[in-house]
């Protein structure tokens, strides 16, 4: 069984994936961001997909999430970890560093988020009690302590709206509110793969301060600098996670 990789910013290919095809699948609810790239890692098959597309061109707010995690679907993904850029809001959360998050708080609107909103035989309401499913969430934990990578394993993921940053009092409300870090992609992604029954889980990479929370303005450069650092230890991860599975 495949495993299915969402490349975030900063993560538009996987070095040392050996490309065996690609796939453009249509679905009910348009074009997901590009065609879905199989391959092998390690050993192991994998189905990787640029969440912003390749080359990097819809803002999280413009993404297809519906039709992205339907895609998994259709080519028979039961798990999905995505690679998340975030700002990072509590301590510990310094640029570059990496972080499992345990829960979300949605602030992103107008998004399409369900899938279970037609045709509907009866109305369905999924439990999200835990949104990253737990077994992977271990699973990445374990693996990073063999590994000697340093993590949080336990950390909040606040999910704005984008594409602008957030303003400095914007943070402060997140943070009061028991957001660790901040990001624009999160959601709706993972209420839609449990919609479809999809394990997921995150390795957030932590790109920058919240705004307010450094000196300063936040600048592309600063964001691109600490995400390349962060990355690699972000794709360390994965590769370990994908020998495993
Ligand atoms: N805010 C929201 N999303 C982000 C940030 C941020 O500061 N950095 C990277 N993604």
């Amino acid at each position: 069984m495949s495993i299915g990789i969402i490349g975030g910013t900063g993560l538009t290919e996987i070095k040392g994936l050996e490309i065996t095809g690609e796939k453009k699948i249509k679905t009910p609810f348009g074009k997901p961001s590009a065609a879905y790239i199989m391959g092998k890692l390690k050993g192991k098959e994998v189905i990787f997909l640029a969440r912003h597309g390749n080359p990097h061109r819809y803002p999280p707010h413009k993404v297809n999430y519906r039709a992205n995690i339907w895609g998994f679907k259709k080519l028979g993904v039961k798990d999905i970890i995505s690679i998340a850029a975030v700002g990072g809001i509590t301590k510990n959360m310094n640029p570059a560093h990496i972080v499992i998050p345990d829960q979300i708080i949605d602030y992103s609107y107008g998004r399409k988020h369900t899938f279970f909103e037609k045709n509907l035989e009866e109305v369905t309401h999924i439990d999200f009690t835990y949104p990253y499913t737990p077994k992977l969430r271990s699973q990445l934990i374990k693996l990073a302590a063999k590994k000697n990578i340093a993590i949080s394993p336990i950390a909040t993921y606040g999910c704005t709206q984008g594409p602008r940053l957030e303003t400095a009092a914007e943070i402060l409300r997140l943070d009061n509110d028991g957001c660790d870090i901040v990001g624009m992609t999160g959601m709706p992604e993972a209420g839609l793969a449990r919609e479809l029954d999809i394990s997921y889980a995150t390795i957030a990479v932590v790109a920058n301060w919240g705004a307010g929370k450094s000196e300063g303005e936040i600048t592309m450069e600063e964001i691109h600098q600490h995400l390349s650092k962060g990355m690699g230890n972000a794709i360390e991860l994965l590769t370990a996670f994908i020998k495993i599975f």
